[in-house]
């Protein structure tokens, strides 16, 4: 499909061989924008539904050239109907859509398939992004793909170790900075203007457009129905930008008649959206200093923040905030009911439909779907902090003796002993040494 880049304010327009991020004439956001009456003949449920189920699979909504682009075979994550978590929070028609099925483990995969296939067709040769995570380890697993030099600044101390671990493995330069996460994209957006260094935080536009592929899967998985309520958690703000952006064009192309609530969630030491909203100002309400146990969304200066007011206001949804306990109980939650073991940052959207429900912001008989946005493994950390003590046992009298415990004497027979058991001591099993 044909595209360009927009300007979000003034409108002025710019082919797509042009490598710019913002508006050179008035500095705002570029948005993509296609013919889609080039679309408008095409049975295009009939065209996807013959292939993979993965973000490729709806080509001619991406905004590439290239018919053979930079790809892990991202996407096609499954969405899961979560009827034991639903009773807890007394809303029964929830979904969880599992970003962290993805290659790399996080969303961000699906925008970086586009955004590095996108640097390839440009010309670039090495790729750079600031990061509290999961983007420098998408983009490095990309950019190794690819073949690119891939440069990422993450702030020092703050970024979850298996991220970390990712953006090394794959062989990005990782550059610890001593400063958040709005003070990294801000170097990375300055050196991105001086050298040829192709940038891919979501202020990148055709980023953004592989993350609308949520929407489009969404709509599939659903039976071609799209939910009442998408609750998403937000930093940068790009992927409840892309997600609305991909739900609107579902609509345009006469695929629904309807759109969902878009539902933004922050964690409350790093709410700056929230606040935009809620006192309905015009400029963005900087957090200068965020703080949040969800380091992947503790951003103070989200680049996208008019993109996401502005998907919030037309689909008549709001942003909330929810407190780091909720959201590590909301992690446990998840992962104890349904086993979906997600990270804290992905976890705020079920802490923030808990939170929604209990507010009267949704109705108990509305489909909701919560994103969760990246894997709990990247922050295994977390959790093991978070757990009091375990249970360390010596021998196999005691082994007994707590499994007893723990079944009660309803679920035991009489005859169950050690001994029954034949159970070896843990002395006994351990191996001699030879001397
Ligand atoms: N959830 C996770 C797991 C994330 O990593 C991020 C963003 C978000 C939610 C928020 O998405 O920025 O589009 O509003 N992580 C970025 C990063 C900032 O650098 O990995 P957003």
């Amino acid at each position: 499909m044909n595209f360009h880049l927009q300007c979000i304010e003034c409108k002025a327009e710019y082919p797509p061989s042009h490598i710019i991020y913002t508006c050179p004439k008035c500095g705002d956001l570029l948005d993509v924008v296609y013919d889609y009456s080039e679309l408008m003949n095409i049975d295009l449920v009939k065209l996807w539904s013959k292939r993979t189920f993965n973000v490729w699979r709806y080509r001619e909504l991406l905004p590439v050239l290239s018919r053979d682009p930079v790809t892990l075979n991202e996407g096609g994550t499954g969405l899961h109907y979560c009827r034991r978590l639903g009773e807890l929070l007394n809303h029964p028609e929830v979904c969880v859509k599992n970003e962290g099925e993805n290659p790399t483990g996080s969303f961000k995969d699906r925008g970086m398939t586009v955004g590095v296939t996108r640097a390839k067709e440009l010309g670039s040769k090495v790729v750079i992004c600031a990061s509290t995570g999961n983007t420098s380890a998408s983009l490095a697993a990309y950019a190794a793909k690819a073949g690119l030099h891939c440069i990422v600044l993450v702030p020092s101390g703050k970024v979850a170790l298996g991220k970390l671990a990712q953006a090394i493995i794959h062989g990005a330069h990782v550059i610890l900075v001593k400063g958040n996460f709005d003070y990294a994209l801000r170097v990375v957006r300055k050196l991105s203007s001086i050298y040829p260094l192709y940038l891919l935080n979501s202020v990148n536009p055709y980023r953004l457009e592989g993350q609308r592929t949520i929407a489009y899967e969404v709509y599939e998985q659903l039976g071609r129905e799209v939910p009442d309520v998408v609750v998403v958690p937000v930093g940068n703000a790009g992927n409840i930008s892309a997600i609305w952006k991909g739900f609107k064009e579902l609509k345009l192309l006469g695929l629904t008649d309807r759109t969902p609530r878009m539902i933004g969630v922050q964690a409350e030491g790093a709410a700056p959206l929230a606040r935009t909203l809620r006192e309905n100002s015009d400029e963005l309400l900087r957090v200068p200093n965020p703080e949040t146990v969800a380091t992947a969304i503790r951003i103070g200066a989200p680049v996208n923040w008019k993109k996401a007011l502005r998907a919030v206001r037309e689909s008549r949804g709001t942003i909330i905030t929810v407190s780091d306990d909720e959201i590590l109980k909301a992690q446990r939650l998840l992962a104890s009911t349904e086993g979906l073991f997600v990270e804290p940052a992905s976890a705020a959207s079920i802490a923030g439909l808990a939170k929604a429900t209990s507010q009267g912001l949704v109705d108990r008989g509305e489909v909701v779907v919560c994103v969760a946005t990246g894997h709990g493994l990247k922050d295994p950390e977390i959790v093991l902090k978070m757990t009091p003590k375990f249970v360390e046992l010596q021998n196999a009298e005691e082994i007994d003796d707590f499994v007893r415990a723990l079944l009660g004497n309803s679920y035991l027979s009489k005859t169950s002993t050690p001994t029954a058991l034949g159970l070896q001591t843990a002395a006994e099993h351990s191996i001699p040494s030879s001397s």
